[in-house]
Order: structure tokens, then C-alpha cells, then sequence
């Protein structure tokens, strides 16, 4: 077990495109489990392996619902449906920010896990969201951009008030 450092705003890696993962190591394993680590540190929902420093097309997951958590590598979305959603997001790499963004409410996304077996998910709600935004770091984009002109939101963690 191994918190990893995060990467934030400013740095340059964060925009970046991730290369594809082509053997499934026991340093790719590794990886895995210090992203879920450091992803449950700091409470997030989501990490891409950019946000630790690492530009390989991994991703974990974990909605805290006993079922949603993954680790995915190469994933692609497939499928997205027409119908979109504007919901409000934030991001490990861009503490205490929060913006609307718009998603697609439902996805469909080919995958391997970890042990290189080839996995596809249909997933709709939190996880479609989820999943939109960690492939997104994987082409070198973030919730920043994408955030709805007058909802971005910045919040401080110690009173929790709104110091727009
Ligand atoms: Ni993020």
C-alpha cells in the first residue's frame, strides 16, 4: 500500500495524452492498488493514472456502493447515448473546484481489468459520469474546461461556504 503523489493544476502533465498499456505487469498492479489508495485518501470517485504522474491509459473507480469499483485499463467508450445531463463535478487535481459540466447520461465502455481479460460496461447515472471524466484525462483533458459559463464554484474545506 502506497499513497502516491498528486498531480494539480498547472502541471503540464495533466494534459497530456496516456499511451496505451500493452503487458499487464506487476508494476501495473502495483500502480493499481496505490491509485485505489490514493483515490480513498483523498475521497475521490475516480483517478486516472496522469493524475499520479503516470501516462499510461489506466483508470480506477469506486462509488462506495459495494459494486461500482473497478480498475480498467485501455478503456474506450463505445457507445454514448444522445441524451446528455448537466451535473456538477469536481476533480482530485483541481481541489475545493466545482463547475457543471455536460455528460452523457448513459455510456458503454470495452476495457481489459487486471488480469487482461477483456470486460464491457454498460453504465449510466454516477458511473457514466465517472467513467466520462477519467477517460477524458486519459486524452489529456479535464472537467476545467468543460465547465458551464456562471457554475463554477470554488469551495473552501473549512467552512464550506460558496467564496465566489
Ligand atoms: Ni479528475
Amino acid at each position: 500500500m502506497a499513497i502516491r503523489n498528486l498531480r494539480y493544476e498547472g502541471d503540464e502533465i495533466l494534459k497530456k495524452k496516456s499511451r496505451e498499456i500493452e503487458v499487464i505487469d506487476d508494476r501495473i498492479k502495483e500502480l493499481a492498488e496505490d491509485m485505489f489508495d490514493t483515490m480513498h485518501k483523498y475521497d475521490g470517485l475516480g483517478l486516472a493514472g496522469v493524475q499520479v504522474g503516470i501516462l499510461k491509459r489506466i483508470i480506477v473507480i469506486d462509488l462506495y456502493d459495494d459494486v461500482s469499483k473497478f480498475c480498467l485499463i485501455n478503456p474506450v467508450i463505445v457507445e454514448k447515448s444522445k441524451e446528455t445531463v448537466e451535473i456538477e463535478e469536481g476533480c482530485l487535481s483541481y481541489p475545493n473546484q466545482f463547475g457543471k459540466v455536460v455528460r452523457s447520461v448513459k455510456v458503454k465502455v470495452k476495457a481489459l481489468d487486471l488480469d487482461g481479460k477483456k470486460v464491457t460496461l454498460e453504465a449510466e447515472g454516477l458511473l457514466a459520469q465517472a467513467l466520462q471524466h477519467e477517460i477524458d484525462h486519459l486524452e489529456g483533458e479535464t472537467f476545467k474546461e468543460k465547465i458551464l459559463p456562471g457554475t463554477f464554484e470554488y469551495i473552501t474545506p473549512d467552512d464550506g461556504q460558496d467564496k465566489k
